[in-house]
């Protein structure tokens, strides 16, 4: 199996392929304190490094910091072309809470924390969580979260900035004061608001990258998705996978999985097409079908 077949896509100057892999279910139970199995963790990245990834998506408030060090101690001395995205804006409580940390300040400090945790001294692209709600976008200014990245960057800290939980107004904000390359969002078969944000994306080269592209912490079920799945011999998590690569050649997936065994699943996807007519029947799913 070759990852190449489904595609590479250039995120400022460092090129990922299509199918990578998002770390957060490697931290505990609520994403909170380490792992139940510390080698499977550790076994998990190994194996998509192995596969061929080169794109894993991160954060220091999986754990927090657990992740990040499960990452450093899987993989330092990293490959030349793994690409770490780590995304800032969120601290824990606690009591696992997801709370903003979303100064100027507190900023600063998280790709401080970062940089150490995964011992860089650079990182290749670091996303603002937009933490207005914690549960998905609302509107209001990221002049200031966004300057502070931006002042990061320029001091060689940061090399390409993106945002996550976002509106497109707050896309237009952002692309006025830095470059960015590319947007995280919650997004898959059944939660299709972002279906007109992501062709504008694409046609200004941006990534889409769909958090929650399985269905997040509960997985995706569809009696659809499970037929269309059985006829082709694949799995519904695969079908909603593959689903996701032929939606727009702009959208990178990160999904998440602490099990090598699902890991190679979802990575086999590179060599799984959808018909014209499987994608069509996959689209009543969201409600997004055309005429
Ligand atoms: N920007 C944000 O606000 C934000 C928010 C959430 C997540 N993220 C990022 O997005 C990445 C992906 O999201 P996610 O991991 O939360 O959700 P996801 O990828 O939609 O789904 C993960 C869930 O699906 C299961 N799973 C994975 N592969 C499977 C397979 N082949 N068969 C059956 N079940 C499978 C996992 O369980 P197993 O462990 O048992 O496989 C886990 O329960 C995260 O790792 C994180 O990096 C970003």
């Amino acid at each position: 199996m070759s990852l190449e077949q489904s595609g590479t896509f250039a995120l400022g100057s460092r090129t990922v392929k299509r199918l990578g892999y998002g770390a957060m279910q490697l931290a505990g139970p609520g994403v909170f304190g380490p792992p139940k199995d510390h080698a499977g963790a550790l076994a998990v990245l190994r194996e998509a490094i192995a596969a061929g990834v080169n794109h894993i998506d991160t954060s220091d408030f999986y754990g927090p910091y657990v992740t990040n060090r499960l990452i450093r101690e899987a993989l330092a001395p990293y490959p030349k072309d793994l690409v770490i995205v780590t995304k800032i804006g969120a601290r824990r409580g606690e009591d696992a809470s997801w709370l903003p940390a979303f100064s100027p300040a507190e900023l600063t400090q998280a790709v401080h924390d970062n940089l150490r945790n995964l011992h860089l001294d650079v990182m290749d692209v670091v996303n603002l969580r937009i933490m207005f709600d914690t549960h998905g976008p609302a509107e209001g200014s990221i002049e200031a979260q966004l300057t502070a990245l931006a002042e990061l960057q320029r001091q060689g800290l940061v090399r390409h900035i993106g945002l996550s939980n976002v509106t497109p107004t707050q896309i237009a904000e952002g692309r006025r004061i830095c470059d960015i390359v590319c947007v995280q969002n919650q997004y898959n078969l059944a939660h299709r608001d972002d279906d007109s944000l992501i062709d504008d994306l694409a046609r200004d080269g941006i990534a889409y990258v769909p958090f929650f592209p399985l269905g997040g912490f509960s997985p995706l079920q569809s009696s659809t998705l499970s037929a269309v799945a059985q006829r082709l011999g694949a799995t519904p998590m695969q079908v909603a996978l593959a689903w996701l690569l032929q939606r727009s050649p702009n959208i990178l997936l990160i999904p998440g999985t602490s099990s090598v065994a699902h890991l190679r699943q979802n990575l086999a996807v590179a060599e799984l097409t959808l018909s014209a007519d499987v994608l069509k029947e996959l689209d009543t799913i969201g409600g997004a079908v055309s005429a």
